[in-house]
């Protein structure tokens, strides 16, 4: 069967500038992974160009063995890519299930399923996205991608500037998601403990590259190997 996803030696970035070199990656379906990095690295600029929203410049790009390079950005949601954004984009003025029902398709994901995942939205169908806090509007960002029925979802920085206790609980949800219904899942997080407790795997990007992809394990038992490929300068 082909890979989920896959990448092949992709160079991406804005215009002419290349910020993501030589990405390989290969995601099976119901495989989870993270990706951790300082800012800056590229992290988002790799879940962008998975999406189509950078200009790609290098390699190819394959969805359940589909090429994407021709693939529009508008139309890779359709595909089979579900996409919660770091800035969330829940549209401020409709109401949480109107949130909720744009570009919603059936699948395993229903809205029961997704109000099992997330109690707390359901009580709020009819307040409007903006009257939600930080952690409501995320579990919102989150619930909806999965409402279109991804087959692979991709999550950018989903616990920043979240309270300690709000993070907990996405967490929680964030582990019930992990290989439920053959969902592959891309979590780039900045929490390296979030991170590791999510998958088994682990990539760890620095200035555009993917300088480790392996267990998660070995770099949460080893703390100076974890800081030296984070570049954390002491
Ligand atoms: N829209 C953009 N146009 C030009 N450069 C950008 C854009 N977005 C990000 N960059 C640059 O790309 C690099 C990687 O950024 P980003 O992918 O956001 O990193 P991360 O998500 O790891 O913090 C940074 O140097 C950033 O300034
Ligand atoms: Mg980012």
């Amino acid at each position: 069967m082909a890979d989920a996803l896959e990448l092949k030696s992709v160079s991406a970035g804005y215009g002419e500038t290349v910020v993501i070199e030589d990405i390989n990656l290969a995601i099976k379906a119901g495989e989870s992974i993270s990706v951790i990095g300082r800012n800056g690295v590229g992290k988002t600029t790799l879940l962008a160009t998975v999406m189509g929203h950078t200009a790609l410049h290098a390699g190819t790009l394959a969805l359940n063995g589909r090429d994407l390079a021709r693939v529009p950005p508008y139309r890779r949601a359709l595909a089979g890519l579900g996409f919660v954004p770091q800035e969330r984009e829940i549209f401020p003025s409709l109401t949480v299930l109107e949130n909720l029902e744009v570009g919603a398709r059936a699948g395993h994901w229903t809205k029961e399923r997704v109000f099992e995942l997330f109690p707390n939205l359901k009580e709020r169908l009819s307040n409007m996205g903006n009257q939600l806090s930080g952690g409501e509007q995320q579990m919102l960002s989150i619930a909806r991608a999965l409402l279109t029925n991804p087959t692979v979802l991709l999550m950018d920085e989903p616990t920043e500037g979240l309270a300690p206790v709000v993070v907990e609980t996405l967490t929680a949800v964030l582990l019930r998601l992990r290989g439920e219904s053959d969902l592959s899942i891309i979590l780039v997080e900045q929490n390296s403990r979030v991170a590791f407790e999510f998958s088994t795997r682990t990539l760890v990007m620095d200035k555009g590259r993917v300088v480790y992809d392996g267990e998660s394990a070995t770099l949460r038992d080893d703390p100076e190997r974890l800081a030296k490929l984070i570049g954390v300068s002491e």
